[in-house]
């Protein structure tokens, strides 16, 4: 993308592809979407996508296809037993990561599911850069609890750090040190972190982890699922991997790791999900529970449509010009918020652009979930549908007590290859019009809490008729304009 200069001058992101399947979009009143939104209880899982114009809320399973991936699927082999499909993708990650064994799982989840089961046990502790949502819940499930490693700059929200993933070397040492090598089942790495901003981490970071890691006979454990962004901030960031083919990259990552994980949902642009490791061992304890709780060995609870598809998506990703179109959109509409003064995290991240509430509405405290409050008002303003990664998406504390998150954000993913830069640049309208009025965004409550992994199902309303008043600002600024 960035190869081809504009006569203008400055750089516009420039796609290497072209839309031939399209969805109708359609953007309701603003009467209808404050309709909406309090019938989705302002919880952004819970609208319905007829209601929504722009859905960010998250790049999982809706990255646009390949032409070549969908056709793909129409050659799927089905057979129980023997799939010639499930050996097309195998042998599509031993191309890619050089690993032996692959183990499908239906999605993500379902792989940190199985990893628990097999290697957490109660009282242990896994080091990690930073957690995920449901990687912490398994672990939780079963006894274990997470301990994050990151640098302090991990949490700035402004910063210039390039690598903000990275897992500090000496922390985990100490932690090793402390709390000793029989409470430490494994390490994880997760590549483009999700919850901190889709922020990567260096290739040097992963391989001075994993030597420790190493020393220590530690098995380190890979969350592939963002690796396309990591691969690529690795070409564009790290000095030493400038000229190095993304393939090459790729072999870094699994030669740096004993088992790596990923979904497919992400990684790969289709759904599902599955482990890959050459550590027989490994294999043998995880292998075990896959037809117990997924599915045979050779489809894992995935369609085998899906398989091929994500066998194409995986070659596709080693492709630069593919992996680079979300990056570069995100740069593109973080650095215009910035240039508004609108705080949004820094370096712009894969996966999407993530606003920092806790600037944008600091007159909201985090008992009242800024995060998921600037939620449901960008979709009163614009018909946007964003993601809150903030308290809301913690879990109480063992005594009820709520776990402040560090970080307020308000994720808009960019699914690549599914906006135009038109979209984008309208989104950018709507949020600058939001932060011109976010004194009149209020917070929000629970009506309905749900006990685990309360923000897919939860219900709040606001606490004042604060949405009523941000209505009213809209209608006197845009008139009859949706
Ligand atoms: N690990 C990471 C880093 C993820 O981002 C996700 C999912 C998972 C594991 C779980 O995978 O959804 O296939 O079960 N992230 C989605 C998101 C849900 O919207 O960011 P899954």
């Amino acid at each position: 993308m960035q190869e081809i200069k504009f006569y203008r001058g400055d750089a516009v992101p420039l796609e290497m592809h072209k839309v031939r399947i399209v969805q109708k979009l359609r953007l309701i009143p603003i009467e209808e979407r404050v309709k909406a939104v309090s019938d989705a209880g302002n919880n952004t899982f819970l609208l319905q996508n007829k209601d929504t114009f722009l859905d960010m809320l998250t790049d999982s399973g809706v990255n646009a296809m390949s032409d070549n991936q969908l056709s793909a699927m129409m050659v799927a082999d089905d057979s129980y037993a023997g799939s010639a499909t499930h050996e097309k993708l195998e042998n599509t990650l031993t191309d890619i990561f050089g690993t032996k064994y692959f183990l499908p799982c239906h999605q993500g989840r379902a792989c940190e599911h199985i990893l628990a089961k097999v290697y957490v046990k109660d009282g242990d502790v896994i080091p990690m850069n930073y957690h995920f949502t449901t990687t912490k819940a398994h672990i939780g499930l079963m006894g274990g609890r997470v301990l994050e490693l990151h640098y302090p700059e991990a949490l700035e929200v402004e910063s210039d750090n390039p690598f903000k993933g990275d897992m500090s070397p000496a922390l985990l040492q100490k932690a090793i040190d402390e709390i000793g090598v029989e409470h430490i089942p494994f390490v994880r790495m997760e590549a483009g972190t999700n919850l901190i901003g889709g922020q990567p981490f260096s290739a040097a970071n992963l391989i001075e982890v994993y030597d420790i890691c190493k020393r220590h006979g530690i098995l380190l454990v890979l969350d592939a699922s963002l690796l396309a962004d990591n691969l690529y901030f690795i070409k564009v960031r790290e000095e030493a991997y400038k000229n190095a083919e993304i393939r090459e990259i790729a072999r870094i990552f699994a030669d740096n790791s004993d088992i790596i994980y990923f979904s497919a949902r992400k990684l790969g642009h289709a759904r599902g999900g599955g482990i890959c490791t050459s550590n027989r061992d490994a294999y043998l304890k995880l292998r075990g529970f896959v037809p117990l709780y997924e599915g045979f060995l050779t489809y894992g609870g995935m369609s085998v449509r899906e398989i091929e598809a994500i066998a194409v998506g995986m070659q596709e990703t080693m492709d630069y010009h593919m992996i680079n179109q979300g990056p570069i959109f995100i740069e593109y509409m973080v650095n215009e918020l910035k240039r508004r003064g609108i705080p949004v995290i820094t370096p712009a991240g894969g996966l999407g652009c993530h606003l920092d509430a806790m600037k944008f509405v600091p007159h909201i405290p985090q008992s009242e979930y800024p995060a998921g409050a600037l939620g449901a008002a960008l979709f009163i303003a614009g018909g946007i549908r964003g993601m809150e990664r903030g308290t809301l998406s913690e879990e109480r504390e063992a005594d009820g007590s709520e776990h402040f998150s560090n970080m307020e954000l308000l994720r808009l993913a960019l699914p690549r290859r599914v906006f135009t830069l038109s979209q984008i640049d309208y989104a950018i309208d709507r949020i600058t019009w939001l932060f011109e009025n976010r004194e009149l965004v209020g917070g929000l409550k629970f009506i309905e809490e749900p006990e685990v992994l309360r923000f897919f199902m939860g219900r709040l309303a606001p606490v004042s008729d604060w949405q009523d008043k941000l209505v009213a600002k809209f209608k006197a600024d845009f008139g009859d304009s949706l």
